[in-house]
């Protein structure tokens, strides 16, 4: 809950998350100014209408109606609740988050970020200038993983002792109890001897890996040795911050390219991955091995509308690919494969036939259908009746995992030209299927614009313009002639901010709930394009609006006289009501204009 957040600790995020660096970090935006223009993320557009403005710190896109500030756009982007992305954001700012009770005390976290960045510059340093090292310096050189790339992606040397880390954290004053909690130590099986904990990292060459923020949350750490009984990774156990299934290699790094292409190249390894970013294929990502889950199909449908899987080429990749293509899938991710030659990876293959040839292999990928197609066909013989059935009936299942009814069709349509069955066939057949899976859209359709009354919505924009002119409404017109909550909420905090010497932003956004209605409310209300161009413009609206609410008001009133003077049986009642009505008749005259109705607005408004 939201409510455990103190409102400094709001303030903070608010002050350190300026929204343009924040949207900057998710679609790339085209420049900066006070107000930016971009595509929007929250809808298909082809010319820009997703504005930010970074002097009010909010956006608002014209063409789908989204806007707030910089907490609902996290909750839009990430799919997130309100103190989820207060969350994401206290992270980027890194500003501690004091939970009243939690999983573990954001202490520990925060301690535990610092013991990685110290660990990580700790192996990297070891790596450049120890004489122990020197075996590890000899393998990446044979690796063709330069001295550059080990400085790019941090990577270091754990020398090959029980406890370099533990002497390490004796003279920080770490406790060893929060290195076991890192995961960086092991407690030894038997109790009670005189060193109870070691190393877990010993002679491997070791991987930082950081999480989306970029924070280095854990490591993988490679063996320098031949023996195949050593285990080639050794990797952190999870730990409060390392969650294999919500981190992907190198994603902090790769997450803006990505949103630029729209498509993730997936890799199997972090080698893998390094030489893609050094070859200028700067939208690679891995996971630990080739466990790919649910939340990592869920982290690359934020930046990309697709994935292509680049896997080892033996049977374990394809495997492992058919598995990844029919996840990635569910997610409504566009999926491809590329295949390599034969006992390649990507890292080997570029190493050997340089970047052009891997470019050509990702440019040849093809889709997850046709692979799985290749695959299958090459196992069965689809001129049987059997093997026809077995064939469509796989393809089939895999089609029935897409959420989107686009893509199942455009799949179809695949399948059957490659089997060469009828599409309605393959759809009589999916029908039952899809009954039997659950039913998700593959992205929520953007919010409906709510339609407000629009001379409220005037008066807003106005006021939002030119918060002085709520004097004009405190003296002449009563919020309670105003019907939309929304607007309502929005001029009383203009009013507020003002009273108080609040700034208007920082107010409203104290002010909003949860799923920042009002954030959304102000930032259509302040992006709304200036209808006049001068303050004294302004004013001339507000009054002819305030006129207008007025006029309004007095003909309701007047209606409802007339209603029960009709109504009334006793005659003098009848004449009383009759008078009233007609000199509504006349005030509603005077107010056609400022000038000969503001007397009569002073005297309703003292009503
Ligand atoms: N992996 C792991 N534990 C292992 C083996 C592999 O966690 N015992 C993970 C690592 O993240 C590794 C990935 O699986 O990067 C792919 O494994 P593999 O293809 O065997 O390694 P490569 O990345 O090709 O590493 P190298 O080139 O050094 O052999
Ligand atoms: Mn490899």
């Amino acid at each position: 809950m939201a409510g455990m957040v103190s409102k400094s600790v709001l303030d903070d995020i608010r002050f350190r998350c300026d929204i343009v660096d924040v949207i900057d970090a998710y679609i790339t935006l085209p420049r900066k100014g006070t107000v930016i223009k971009a595509l929007c993320p929250f809808h298909k557009e082809k010319s820009p209408s997703f504005t930010i403005n970074r002097q009010r710190q909010i956006f608002h896109c014209f063409g789908c109606g989204v806007g707030g500030d910089v907490f609902k756009f996290v909750m839009l982007y990430e799919h997130a609740d309100f103190p989820t992305a207060i969350k994401i954001l206290a992270e980027k700012a890194g500003i501690p988050l004091e939970y009243e009770k939690g999983s573990e005390p954001s202490s520990d976290k925060q301690l535990l970020l610092t013991i990685h960045e110290e660990v990580a510059e700790l192996y990297h340093k070891e790596l450049l200038n120890s004489p122990e090292a020197l075996v590890a310096r000899e393998y990446l050189k044979k690796r063709q993983l330069t001295r550059e790339i080990a400085e790019d992606f941090m990577i270091g040397y754990a020398p090959d002792r029980w406890d370099f880390i533990l002497q390490w954290a004796q003279k920080k004053n770490y406790p060893v109890a929060k290195l076991d909690l890192a995961g960086l130590v092991v407690k030894r099986a038997e109790e009670g001897g005189p060193h109870p904990y070691y190393d877990r990292f010993r002679g491997r060459v070791m991987f930082p890996i950081r999480n989306e923020q970029g924070r280095i949350v854990g490591f993988s750490g490679r063996t320098l040795q031949q023996d195949p009984k050593a285990a080639k990774y050794v990797n952190s156990p999870e730990t409060p911050l390392f969650r294999k299934s919500h981190i992907l290699y190198a994603l902090d790094r790769a997450r803006r390219e990505i949103v630029e292409t729209r498509e993730a190249i997936i890799c199997e390894g972090q080698i893998d991955v390094i030489r893609c970013h050094q070859a200028g294929f700067k939208t690679a990502v891995a996971a630990q091995g080739t466990a790919f889950t649910e939340d990592h199909a869920r982290m690359i449908r934020r930046y990309a509308d697709g994935v292509v899987l680049v896997f080892d080429s033996d049977n374990a990749g394809r495997n492992a690919a058919l598995k990844a293509s029919v996840l990635f899938m569910q997610s409504g991710l566009a999926v491809r494969v590329a295949s390599l030659p034969q006992g390649e990876d990507p890292d080997s293959l570029i190493l050997k036939q340089g970047a052009p040839a891997f470019a050509e292999a990702l440019a040849k990928a093809v889709p997850a259908i046709d692979f799985q197609l290749n695959l299958l066909l090459g196992q069965e013989n689809i001129r049987t009746e059997m093997g026809m059935m077995k064939v469509s009936r796989e393809i089939l299942t895999t089609i029935s995992q897409s959420p989107n009814a686009v893509q199942r069709d455009v799949l179809i349509q695949t399948a059957a030209r490659r089997l060469g069955v009828a599409a309605a066939a393959l759809q009589a057949e999916l029908r039952p299927m899809l009954k039997n899976s659950i039913q998700r859209e593959a992205s929520a359709p953007p919010p409906a614009l709510t339609i407000h009354p629009p001379l409220e919505m005037m008066l807003a924009e106005h006021l939002g313009a030119c918060p002085e002119l709520i004097a004009l409404v405190e003296l002449y017109l009563p919020l309670t002639l105003i019907t939309d909550p929304l607007c309502l909420r929005f001029i009383e905090v203009v009013r507020d901010s003002i009273r108080e010497g609040v700034e208007l932003m920082h107010l409203l956004g104290e002010r909003d709930d949860e799923n920042r209605t009002l954030a959304g409310f102000a930032a259509q209300v302040l992006s709304a394009p200036s209808k006049t161009g001068l303050d004294g413009s302004h004013r001339e609206v507000v009054e002819s609006l305030i006129l207008k609410f007025w006029r309004t008001e007095l003909q309701r009133r007047r209606t409802l006289l007339e209603q029960d003077s009709e109504s009334a049986t006793d005659e003098q009642s009848r004449d009383d009501k009759m008078a009233l009505a007609s000199q509504l008749t006349t005030d509603l005259k005077r107010l056609q204009r400022w000038d000969t109705g503001e007397s009569v607005l002073l005297h309703y408004q003292g009503e």
